[in-house]
């Protein structure tokens, strides 16, 4: 059985570093996840995406979670800019997209468009409720859409763990080459603690490979930040996984907190990425009380098996319990709460920021020594 086709049937490729750019004159100022956007779609992490969403396809991803051929698309990628900026562009300028005076990609420009981002809050996000870190982030970008194709120019270095950052056709390539016909991809923003170990392994029971697919991108300010993150995962993987059943790459994405529609997105990305199979877990990309805690489950109902072209492997509620004596399930484990070990992602922050080490049974050791490690080092230099 071959891997995953990518989304919409051809991977994406829209990197060119000798592009021509004399000519151009006209130039859009790029934030961070507007660039992270830009490459994403230029290595073909979003196929069929090949820019900015134009009008039309904006408004079908947001009402009906698809682009307007029908394809399943969850979040909408666009390019957002103030009036002022817009109303010096005209439609069919190469206009250069720029992120601290470097030029990275090339848009040609099909169409200007003012949102209406309450209804994209509503229908993306669930909620106009600016607290939700994904509407206030949708919020403070600027008013006015730039639609159209893009072309890559230049890829964007990063000092630490760039070993990682691997393309599409490189995660295909290396999945071929290790003979692993069925991947699961996982996704994550937090470090792997216990209960994410255990719906890892127990879908590595049934596949060949495991696709470990850490977000790296903008995330709220208080998620662990991502390179502490990374030192976790090899630490983690050198001790406890077997070297050749699995794969660590980044995901250079924004974090959107969109739950249900994120975790659509982030199934066909990592499609594209190779995968055959996906886990959603509980509460899966989501923030607060936003979401049901299986409402990133239940949103997969709307599609068939052939549309989405990769198979969901949903887990619950996990956690290591006292009475079983192991990690288990509410799906799995019949005691209460009080055997549970159950701790909440704000708590366990709080208790690596004071360098106060949560129970073994929710994280490894080792794992805990990196990031009390690295959270103290950020600590001091943010001083
Ligand atoms: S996310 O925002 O990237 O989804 P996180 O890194 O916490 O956050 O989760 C990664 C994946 O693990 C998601 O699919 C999530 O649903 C799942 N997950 C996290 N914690 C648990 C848990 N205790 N039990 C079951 N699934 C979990």
């Amino acid at each position: 059985m071959p891997l995953s086709q990518p989304h919409g049937g051809t991977l994406i490729q829209r990197f060119d570093e000798n592009y021509n750019l004399t000519e151009i004159e006209k130039v859009v100022e790029l934030d961070a996840f507007a660039l992270s956007d830009l490459e994403l779609i230029g290595i073909g992490a979003f196929s069929p995406l090949t820019g900015f969403l134009t009008k039309e396809d904006y408004e079908s991803v947001v009402e009906s979670m698809r682009l307007k051929e029908g394809t399943v698309w969850s979040i909408p990628i666009t390019l957002p800019v103030t009036e002022v900026v817009a109303e010096q562009l005209a439609l069919g300028d190469k206009i250069k997209l720029n992120y601290n005076g470097a030029t990275y990609g090339v848009l040609t420009l099909e169409e200007v468009y003012t949102p209406d981002k309450n209804r994209e809050a509503k229908l993306v996000y669930g909620t106009t409720d600016e607290a939700h870190p994904g509407v206030k982030k949708l919020y403070e970008r600027p008013n006015v859409y730039l639609g159209g194709s893009v072309v890559l120019v230049k890829r964007v270095k990063h000092e630490k763990f760039q070993a990682y950052y691997l393309d599409p056709v490189e995660t295909r390539r290396t999945f071929e080459e290790k003979g692993w016909n069925r991947v699961v991809g996982f996704q994550t923003r937090n470090p792997v603690h216990r209960a994410h170990e255990y719906i890892q392994k127990s879908a590595l029971e049934i596949v060949d490979g495991l696709f470990l697919n850490p977000l790296v991108g903008e995330t709220k300010s208080d998620d662990i930040p991502a390179d502490v993150r990374m030192e976790s995962y090899e630490v983690l993987l050198e001790r406890y996984y077997p070297k050749d059943r699995v794969f660590l790459a980044v995901f250079p994405a924004a974090m959107r907190y969109a739950g249900p529609r994120e975790a659509i997105f982030h199934a066909m990305v990592r499609k594209n990425y190779g995968c055959t199979h996906f886990i959603v877990g509980r509460d899966h990309a989501g923030v607060g009380d936003y979401y049901g805690t299986y409402d990133a489950q239940l949103i997969f109902r709307n599609f068939t098996e052939d549309e989405l072209g990769i198979t969901p492997l949903f887990f619950e509620h996990s956690f290591y319990c006292n009475a079983c004596g192991n990690m288990a399930s509410t799906k799995t484990c019949p005691h209460g709460k009080e055997d549970h070990v159950i701790l909440s992602g704000t708590k366990v922050r709080e208790m690596l920021k004071n360098g106060v080490t949560p129970p073994p049974e929710f994280s490894r050791k080792e794992v805990v020594e990196v990031l009390i490690r690295g959270m103290e080092e950020k600590e001091k230099i943010e001083v």
